[in-house]
C-alpha cells in the first residue's frame, strides 16, 4: 500500500502530481478556508506524512493520535506551530523550508518599510477614493528612508538579506542578535547594539526574530517608549513577539510614528481590529514569502523532504535532528 500524504491546503496541480507518483495523496480543497481542526485530526490519524502550513497546530493532541506519522513537512521557515519535543518523542521528523524564501521575504520586509515610511497604501487609497484634487507641497508627505538608521532585531538569514537592501539605500545598519554576526559586520558595516541601545538609536526598528520562549512578548510598551517619537516599527516575523495592545497604545499615544505589520497575534486579523482604522499602520496578510517562484520552491522543498523520509535518506531541512 502506498503511504498516505495529507496536504492541509489547496496546492497547485504540479505538487499533487509530483506526490501522487509515489503516494496516496489527499488535499484540503478550499482555497480561502483553513482545514477544520476535526478534519485535520481525522486525517492525521491515518497519515504517513503531513504537508502543513504555519496555522496548523501540530501539537501533542495531534501527534499522540497519529500513530503512522513519519514526517511533517511544514511549508515555512518558522516552526513555532509545531511541538518539537512531542514530535521527537513520537519519532516524527519535522522539516521546514529555509533558504528558498530568504530573498523574497527580505524584499517584502524592505517594501513594507518603504510603504510605511512613504505612506504608500494611504496614498493609493487616497487616489482610488477620488480625493486627489491638486498637487500640494505637503500632501501625504512621508519620511526619508535613505541615510537613516535601520535597527534589525534578529540577524539571521532574512535579517542579513534585509541589511543588504538597507546598505543599498545608504542606511546605517544596527542589529541586535543572540550572537554577533561577523560577516554582516565585515561585509555590510553592521554594528551590534544591545536591545535597548538599538531601540533608542534606530529610525526603523525591524523585527525578524523567530518566535520561541525567549522572544514571545519581547516588545512591551516600555520598549516602544524607548524608541524615538519619529521611529517606525516593522514586523515581518511573528505577531506574538509583540504585545499587540502595547503597540496599539504606543501608536495612539505617539510614542512612535507608525508601524508596518505583515504578522499579527491572531491570524487572520479580525475586521474590527484597532490597527485597521489607524492611518499610520500598514497591514499586510502575512505575505512575506508570497511570490509564485518562492511558494513553488517551498512546496517543492516539502516534497523533497517527504520523499527523503520514505526513501530512508536524511531530509534536507530536518529541524528535530
Ligand atoms: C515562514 O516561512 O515562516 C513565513 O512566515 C511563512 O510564509
Amino acid at each position: 500500500m502506498k503511504p498516505f500524504v495529507y496536504v492541509t491546503r489547496k496546492v497547485p496541480d504540479d505538487i499533487v502530481s509530483r506526490l501522487s507518483a509515489s503516494y496516496h495523496v489527499e488535499t484540503w480543497t478550499e482555497e480561502d478556508k483553513a482545514v477544520p481542526r476535526d478534519i485535520l485530526l481525522q486525517k492525521a490519524a491515518s497519515a504517513d506524512a503531513l504537508l502543513t502550513v504555519i496555522s496548523d497546530a501540530v501539537n501533542d493532541e495531534l501527534l499522540s493520535h497519529a500513530s503512522q506519522l513519519k514526517v511533517v513537512a511544514n511549508m515555512a521557515v518558522g516552526f513555532d506551530n509545531i511541538d518539537l519535543e512531542s514530535a521527537s518523542r513520537h519519532g516524527v521528523a519535522i522539516c521546514n523550508t529555509p533558504d528558498v524564501l530568504t530573498d523574497t521575504t527580505a524584499d517584502l520586509t524592505f517594501a513594507l518599510l518603504l510603504a510605511t515610511a512613504r505612506r504608500m497604501t494611504e496614498a493609493s487609497e487616497f487616489v482610488k477614493e477620488g480625493k486627489w484634487t491638486s498637487w500640494a507641497p505637503m500632501m501625504l508627505v512621508g519620511t526619508d528612508v535613505h541615510h537613516k538608521k535601520i535597527g534589525i532585531v534578529g540577524m539571521g538569514k532574512i535579517g542579513t538579506a534585509v541589511a543588504k537592501r538597507a546598505a543599498g539605500f545608504d542606511m546605517e545598519i544596527l542589529y541586535h542578535n543572540r550572537k554577533r554576526h561577523e560577516v554582516a559586520e565585515e561585509m555590510l558595516g553592521a554594528q551590534y547594539r544591545s536591545f535597548d541601545e538599538l531601540l533608542q538609536e534606530a529610525d526603523f526598528v525591524v523585527c525578524l526574530a523567530p518566535l520561541n520562549d525567549g522572544t514571545r512578548g519581547l516588545f512591551q510598551r516600555e520598549h516602544f517608549q524607548k524608541m524615538k517619537k519619529e521611529a517606525m516599527f516593522i514586523n515581518a516575523s511573528r505577531g506574538p513577539i509583540i504585545n499587540e495592545q502595547a503597540l496599539i497604545d504606543a501608536l495612539e499615544a505617539g510614542d512612535i510614528a507608525a508601524a508596518g505589520l505583515d504578522v499579527f497575534d491572531k491570524e487572520p486579523i479580525s475586521a474590527d481590529h484597532p490597527f485597521l482604522s489607524m492611518k499610520n499602520v500598514v497591514a499586510l496578510p502575512h505575505i512575506g514569502s508570497a511570490s509564485k517562484e518562492t511558494r513553488m520552491a517551498m512546496m517543492m522543498t516539502c516534497c523533497d523532504n517527504i520523499e527523503a523520509v520514505f526513501d530512508d535518506r536524511p531530509p534536507k531541512t530536518l529541524v528535530n535532528k
